[in-house]
């Protein structure tokens, strides 16, 4: 039987001409089995289309790592590395993950007890709560009406030591049926968004940069983001804004002499547009909770300079500043008509270019909503490309 693919179901919030080529649900093939032919296909769909769904799929840890492995053969430690290391005990990210004891790249993630699971005699899972993340949260009696946030819109990568994965991939195997939650913006917008329980929400990296104004296309195809040593070390203190799309600037976080050891030389600083190794686009990828210092080449030769910001380029280290550029490059792109939230049935597959979207956790669930999810994701042989210098010439 051939590949078949199809539109992915959009919400009624969804505005069809944004979404055109983004996402699509693969039929036809087993993605635990791919042959080698089929493995091309499928990852030619995936970089044009960001966002893969499979339905109704059978997948061991080996395969889904397998699978994960195909799109990198080089990769092989989980992307935030082995999870053992004194950095990742004190991460943000850690109570958040537990690993398959077979199959260590695979982790386990979702909500309340699961017993007797691959190997995991029992688990207790969280689903992350903005509650716990955000500076300010939605009231107690809102959250019983049904409100709730994004959590945090990210990219899945260490941003310290280690490359950005190129893929993730999620499967659904115990989703807890619900009622659909509104996600509250909370920033004087009004914007709202209905959403299934426990959604995976996403936008396109290539969306956040095709909307913005050409000061702002400026900006983004000449900067570079350095990130903080340890990032998610760094910021476990402090506080998130109230669309999950970054950190108040608070002076919360930790001083560089408090994280675990860290080099200079392992700090990652990453352009702020990745480019597309199929279509050849430019994806604005920057996981906004991480970055410390934002670096901006100067306007190319023959560049016009009325109206444009840091003609002559800037190293920008003000935390406050580097936060108020990227959110304001950024916020444009979660408005709710460029959301696509995934509404997980058990056994579904979703593959997605980590490189050119930005996801979050979603809502909340109760203690005995028990949801049990599959995540594999591989720390890169390289580091993501940037644009090039035709590029440059075209946004500048
Ligand atoms: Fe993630």
């Amino acid at each position: 039987m051939a590949i078949e693919v199809a539109a992915l179901p959009l919400p009624p919030s969804a505005d069809p001409s944004k979404f055109a080529d983004f996402g699509r649900e693969v039929k036809g093939v087993n993605p635990g089995t791919l042959t080698q032919e089929q493995f091309k296909e499928i990852e030619r769909l995936l970089y044009k289309h960001s966002a893969l769904l499979f339905r109704d799929v059978d997948l061991t840890p080996e395969q889904q790592y397998a699978l994960t492995k195909a799109f990198d053969p080089a990769s092989e430690s989980y992307g935030h590395g082995n999870n053992k290391t004194e950095s990742t005990k004190k991460s943000i990210l850690h109570p958040d993950l537990k690993t398959i004891p077979r199959v260590p790249q695979v982790q386990l993630i979702g909500n309340g007890m699961v017993y007797d699971h691959e190997g995991l005699a029992e688990a207790k899972l969280k689903h992350p709560s903005h509650t716990t993340f955000h500076k300010t949260r939605v009231s107690p009696e809102d959250e019983e009406k049904g409100y709730t946030r994004f959590y945090r819109w990210h990219i899945d990568a260490a941003l310290y030591d280690l490359s950005p994965p190129k893929v993730t991939t999620l499967y659904g195997i115990t989703v807890p049926k619900g009622p659909a939650q509104v996600v509250r913006y909370d920033d004087g917008t009004g914007d709202e968004l209905s959403v299934p329980l426990g959604t995976t929400a996403f936008v396109s990296g290539k969306t956040m940069f095709e909307i913005l104004p050409p000061e702002l296309k400026s900006l983004a195809v000449r900067s570079k983001v350095k990130y903080a040593p340890h990032p998610y070390v760094w910021m476990a203190p402090a506080r998130a804004n109230s669309t999950g799309l970054g950190i108040e600037t608070e002076g919360l976080e930790l001083p560089p002499e408090e994280l675990p050891p860290w080099e200079e030389s392992r700090q990652k600083t990453f352009p702020v547009l990745w480019k597309n190794p199929v279509t050849g686009d430019s994806h604005f990828e920057v996981h906004p909770c991480g970055a410390a210092e934002l670096l901006v080449d100067p306007l190319p030769e023959g560049a016009k300079r009325e109206g444009a910001l840091y003609p002559d380029g800037a190293h920008i280290t003000d935390l406050g500043e580097v936060r108020a550029l990227l959110y304001k490059m950024q916020r444009p792109a979660i408005a709710p008509s460029l959301v696509y939230p995934h509404d997980w049935h058990e056994r579904d597959l979703v593959l997605f270019h980590n490189r050119g979207v930005l996801h979050t956790v979603v809502g909340a669930f109760k203690p005995d909503q028990v949801r049990a999810f599959h995540q594999c994701n591989l720390a890169a042989s390289d580091d993501p490309a940037g644009p090039t210098p035709e590029d440059v010439k075209k946004w500048a």
